[in-house]
C-alpha cells in the first residue's frame, strides 16, 4: 500500500518525536511492503514566525489532499502573549474544522510496565485502566458564537449543538463499545444544561442499534470524581468538546503515562489527524529528551484508522511493549530519582528510544 501522510511537527519537541514516528512507520513499511510518502507542512508557532498566520491555507491544503496527517505538538511561551485569533492553538481548531474531524479517540491506558507511575492507590488500578474518550471535536462552545459588550465589560461563549452533529459521534461511540467492553456512557450536565438534555434524547433514541451496549449517563462533576474514584467502570466514554478535553487530561494524568498516549480525530470520510495526547515540551525541545513512544503509538493509530492496517498497528504496539519489558525508559517514565540511577544505560534518549522500537519491529 501507498500511504501519502502530511506531517506537521509544528514546535518544541513536535520535530523531535514526529522524525521517531516517521522513522518506525518507515520500519513498518519495510517489514510489510508498504511505501509511505510524507509531506511537510507548517503550523503552530512556527508557522506564525514564517508566515504571520499560525495555520497557513496551504498547510490546510495539504493536510485535506493527503490520506492522514501526523501532528507533533503546537505553541510554546513565545507565542503566548498574542491575541486569541493569532495563538498556535487556533492552528489545532483550524485543522480540526478545516479537516471536518468531529471524533476524537483519546485512549487513557495505563501500561502495566509503568503502573508503579500511576498517581492512584494500587488497589484502585488492580484491574488495570483502559478508558476510551470520545470527545466531540468541530461543535460546542469551542466553536459557537462569543463575544463582548461595547464596554468591553461583559463577555460571553455559547454551547450549541444540533443533533446530527450529536448522532454521528454517539455512534462512534457506540461503535467503539462494541470493539470493547461495550460499555457507553454518556458525560453531560443535563441537570443544567440544554445541549446536554439534547444529547441524552438522541444517545436514548440511538441505544436500540446497538442492544448489547450497555448504556449509562453521568453528570460530568460526578464523572471527574469518580476517574479518580473508580475508573475501572469506565470502559468508552461520549462527550462534547469542552468536557472532553477537561476529562481527557485528568484520564490521562491518572494512567501515569501521559508521555506514552495517543490520539486520533476522525470524520465521515478523508483524512484522519493523528497526535500525541503531551503538549509541545519547549523546556526540552530539541536535546534528545523528549518520549517518542506517544507519537509512535499515535503512528499505529493512523495505520488502523486510516489505512485498516490492524497487523501492523499491531506490531507496532508489541515492539513498544517489547521494549518497555526490557527495561528501557526515557526520562519522563524512569520513576523516581533512585529509579533513574539504578537504570544506567537503559535510560535512553529521543533517538535511541526510536531505534530501539525500530530494532523491535525488525525482530517482531
Ligand atoms: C487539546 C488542547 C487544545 C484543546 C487546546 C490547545 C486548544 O487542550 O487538544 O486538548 O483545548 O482542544
Ligand atoms: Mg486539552
Amino acid at each position: 500500500m501507498n500511504c501519502k501522510i502530511t506531517t506537521i511537527p509544528g514546535d518544541g519537541i513536535g520535530p523531535d518525536i514526529v522524525r521517531e514516528g516517521c522513522r518506525a512507520l518507515d520500519a513498518i513499511g519495510k517489514k510489510f511492503g508498504h511505501g509511505f510518502e510524507y509531506t511537510e507542512v507548517k503550523a503552530g508557532g512556527c508557522a506564525i514566525d514564517a508566515t504571520g498566520e499560525p495555520l497557513p491555507k496551504e498547510s490546510l491544503e495539504a493536510c485535506v489532499a493527503s490520506d492522514a496527517v501526523l501532528l507533533g505538538a503546537v505553541g510554546g511561551p513565545k507565542w503566548d502573549t498574542l491575541p486569541g485569533a493569532k495563538r498556535p492553538e487556533k492552528a489545532l481548531l483550524g485543522l480540526r474544522a478545516g479537516m471536518k474531524v468531529y471524533a476524537n479517540l483519546r485512549p487513557a491506558l495505563m501500561f502495566p510496565q509503568l503502573s508503579a507511575a500511576c498517581p492512584l492507590k494500587p488497589e484502585i488500578v488492580k484491574d488495570g485502566l483502559d478508558i476510551l474518550i470520545v470527545r466531540e471535536l468541530t461543535g460546542g462552545i469551542y466553536f459557537g458564537d462569543r463575544g463582548r459588550n461595547a464596554a468591553g465589560d461583559a463577555a460571553w461563549d455559547t454551547e450549541a449543538y444540533s443533533r446530527p452533529e450529536i448522532e454521528r459521534v454517539v455512534k462512534i461511540g457506540f461503535e467503539s463499545a462494541m470493539k470493547r467492553q461495550k460499555r457507553l456512557c454518556v458525560v453531560d450536565k443535563a441537570n443544567i444544561l440544554e445541549t446536554s438534555r439534547l444529547w441524552r434524547e438522541v444517545a436514548e433514541s440511538m441505544k436500540g442499534k446497538w442492544p448489547e451496549v450497555e448504556l449509562s449517563y453521568m453528570y460530568v462533576d460526578n464523572a471527574a470524581m469518580q476517574l479518580v474514584r473508580n475508573p475501572g467502570q469506565f470502559d468508552v466514554i461520549v462527550t462534547s468538546n469542552m468536557f472532553g478535553d477537561i476529562l481527557s487530561d485528568e484520564a490521562s494524568q491518572i494512567t501515569g503515562s501521559i508521555g506514552m498516549l495517543a490520539s486520533a480525530s476522525l470524520g465521515d470520510s478523508g483524512p484522519g489527524l493523528y497526535e500525541p495526547i503531551h503538549g509541545s515540551a519547549p523546556d526540552i525541545a530539541g536535546k534528545d529528551l523528549a518520549n517518542p513512544l506517544a507519537t509512535i503509538l499515535t503512528c499505529a493509530m493512523l495505520l488502523r484508522f486510516s489505512f485498516g492496517l490492524s497487523r501492523e498497528a499491531d506490531a507496532i504496539e508489541k515492539a513498544v511493549s517489547k521494549v518497555l519489558d526490557a527495561g528501557w525508559r526515557t526520562g519522563d517514565i524512569a520513576g523516581s530519582a533512585a529509579d533513574r540511577a539504578a537504570l544506567g544505560d537503559r535510560l535512553v534518549g529521543t533517538r535511541k528510544m526510536g531505534d530501539l522500537v525500530i530494532a523491535a519491529i525488525e525482530a517482531l
